[in-house]
């Protein structure tokens, strides 16, 4: 049996709460926020009896062998450091960190010591991703030469996931100021990862283009200077040669939470468009690249990251998503931003 400790106890938490409730051989057996009320409800919630207010005291209690950060960006590094000096395996949400220096550090420190860290990079649950990325790997759709991937939001716009305008908890991903990185860092990654992941490479050359909109008076609510990007457009060289685009927005009104990618080869082209499926595909190969016909595919079923990760702690053996994985993420994120300040294209 995996003993967890869950940090942080929000929005995310919930999800990770449920997700491992459902996967034998773990349990959470302890919860830490430094909010008592979030602590309060999580623990009645999901049953959880020990808890605590500062991972210093848990990890001084030290009766769990792994942990699932679920704290907000700018949190997961300090804390994921103190849990690897405890030498426990780790859990993370995305993105791994702020910079890829942090980054690195985290993905550095956890192999040195040979302990489990992954990230939840939740696109990868779709079977759909996993079997497009498999038929891109095995020739089936001959060379990649394009890419277009988008990740739309429009949270700004509608009231679907509440009001960022009174709820605290939005606020921290609109402001610089609170270790936001606008929707580059909270889903720049996902969709990065999910092209990437998809056309089989990894990127090589990136121009960035950000953008702030306004949307509130003096683009401003309290503490919070409303100053992190909203929008950001990426032209992309892969390593294999492939060009790409890449949306991300949460201005994109009519659109809750959508991702979308489209894939073309020398031999076809695969299609994933998670408001449509999360486990089939389009794809356009052999004869049917004449007449353009689409056929869907239904994906075999995958194990999600939650269960993936309880895996690779009954085998000792880290599996992707890893550290390093979305460390190399963030390394593309940094260059997206200096590519914007610079106006110019970036090599890696
Ligand atoms: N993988 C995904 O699809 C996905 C989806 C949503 C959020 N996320 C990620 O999950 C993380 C949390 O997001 P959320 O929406 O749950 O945020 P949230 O603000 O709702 O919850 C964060 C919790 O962490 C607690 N916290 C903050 N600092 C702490 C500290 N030092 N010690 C202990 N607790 C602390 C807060 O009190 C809060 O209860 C973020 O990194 C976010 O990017 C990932």
């Amino acid at each position: 049996m995996q003993k967890l400790l869950i940090l942080g106890t929000g929005g995310m938490a919930h999800t990770h709460a449920a997700a491992f409730a459902a996967i034998p051989d773990c349990k959470i057996v302890v919860a830490v926020d430094n909010n008592p009320d979030n602590l309060a409800q999580f623990c009645a919630e999901f049953g959880v009896e020990t808890r605590f207010n500062d991972l210093a005291d848990a990890i001084a209690w030290g009766e769990f062998d792994a942990a699932l950060n679920v704290t907000p960006d700018p949190i997961h590094h300090p804390t994921t450091m103190a849990l690897i000096a405890a030498g426990k395996h780790v859990f993370c949400e995305k993105p791994l960190a702020e910079t890829y220096p942090l980054a690195k550090e985290m993905a550095d420190g956890i192999e040195a010591k040979n302990l489990v860290g992954m990230v939840n990079l939740t696109y990868r649950n779709s079977a759909g991703i996993q079997l497009a990325h498999e038929l891109v790997r095995d020739g089936e759709i001959g060379e990649v030469r394009h890419f277009e991937a988008s990740y739309r939001q429009s949270w700004l716009v509608g009231n679907h996931w509440g009001d960022w305008q009174t709820e605290q908890r939005w606020l921290w991903r609109l402001s610089e100021a609170h270790g936001s990185l606008g929707v580059l860092g909270d889903v720049g990654i996902h969709i990065l990862d999910f092209a990437g992941f998809a056309a089989n490479s990894e990127v090589a050359e990136i121009s960035c283009k950000l953008k702030t909109f306004h949307k509130a008076e003096n683009d401003r609510i309290g503490d919070y200077p409303l100053d992190a990007n909203d929008s950001a457009i990426m032209n992309i060289e892969l390593k294999n040669g492939a060009l790409g685009v890449i949306h991300a927005s949460r201005f994109a009104t009519g659109y809750a939470n959508a991702l979308k990618l489209v894939v073309h080869g020398t031999k076809g082209a695969v299609r994933v468009d998670l408001d449509q499926s999360w486990d089939h595909l389009d794809i356009c190969r052999g004869d049917n690249v004449h007449t353009q016909a689409w056929e869907r595919i239904k994906a075999p079923d995958v194990k999600t990251n939650y269960a993936r990760f309880i895996d690779a702690l009954n085998n000792g053996q880290t599996q992707d998503p890893s550290f390093r994985t979305a460390a190399n993420l963030q390394k593309v994120l940094d260059l997206c931003v200096e590519s914007d300040g610079l106006g110019k294209t970036i090599q890696i």
